[in-house]
């Protein structure tokens, strides 16, 4: 089945979105929409990676203003992360960069020390990079950009320099980015790197992205024209 998908994506976003949702509708509590979601995750970007071979997988799991949610549901996604975090994800994910995307210092220190072990275990693997955005927001990047390249004393900003300083540095662009639960924003997520992104926003809720969808998704990445601005060729 994946042999007909003939242009994937370099770099996949996802905006893992609709988890409370989906749970509401089948009478459950939120956090057990959190526990499918990342369940669902788990696959997905397995599937992304070792599926059909796309190299940069990035994961909006948890934005700066998602702390202003009850503190039940809060704690109960810490503590979904420090068990993803945890051991067993070097093997899980083999062959896997991993990167956090967020400002590490307004964590719970326990994961951001899990997180920052696995960037140092796995910073020289070069077939895949997982980007997970805990504690992220697209535009204190861009803040957090602007001051170190302040303090470096950079006198001639360029978009390579902005680039050059974020979490992705080093990376190329998003192609293609989808948000479950049919919501059409971004809600903060990488705001820079989507610049000439492919959207789409399937109505499912994330714990229902399953690997058709994920098909279905990439199917109609194939169909898209991208010109980037330029005047695409006549066929003769
Ligand atoms: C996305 O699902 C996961 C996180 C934001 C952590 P939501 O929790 O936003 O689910 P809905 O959108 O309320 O259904
Ligand atoms: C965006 O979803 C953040 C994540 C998926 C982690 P939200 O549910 O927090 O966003 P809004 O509030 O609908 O914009
Ligand atoms: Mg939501």
């Amino acid at each position: 089945m994946q042999k007909e998908l003939k242009k994937l994506p370099t770099h996949i976003a996802f905006i893992i979105d609709g988890n409370g949702r989906w749970a509401k509708s089948r009478g459950l509590i939120r956090s057990l929409g959190h526990k499918a979601g990342l369940s669902r995750l788990e696959k997905n970007i397995k599937e992304c990676f070792y599926g059909y071979g796309i190299p940069i997988v990035s994961v909006y799991a948890f934005s700066t203003e998602n702390w202003n949610r009850p503190n039940d549901e809060v704690n109960y996604l810490m503590d979904l992360f420090r068990k993803y975090l945890g051991k067993g994800f070097l093997k899980k994910y083999p062959e896997t960069r991993f990167n956090l995307m967020g400002d590490m210092s307004g964590l719970p220190e326990d994961i951001a020390k899990k997180a920052q072990n696995l960037m140092d275990l796995t910073k020289d693997r070069t077939k895949f990079i997982l980007n997970l955005g805990i504690n992220y927001s697209g535009q204190d990047e861009l803040v957090i950009a602007v001051n170190k390249i302040i303090e470096e004393k950079i006198e001639h900003v360029t978009r390579q320099v902005i680039s050059d300083h974020l979490f992705t540095r080093g990376q190329p662009p998003v192609d293609f980015m989808i948000r479950t639960s049919g919501e059409q924003r971004l809600s903060n997520f990488m705001l820079w790197q989507v610049a000439y992104a492919e959207f789409y926003f399937p109505k499912v809720h994330w714990p229902a992205f399953n690997s058709k969808q994920l098909y279905k998704a990439l199917l109609e990445y194939q169909s898209r024209d991208r010109r980037f601005g330029a005047i695409k060729e006549e066929k003769k």
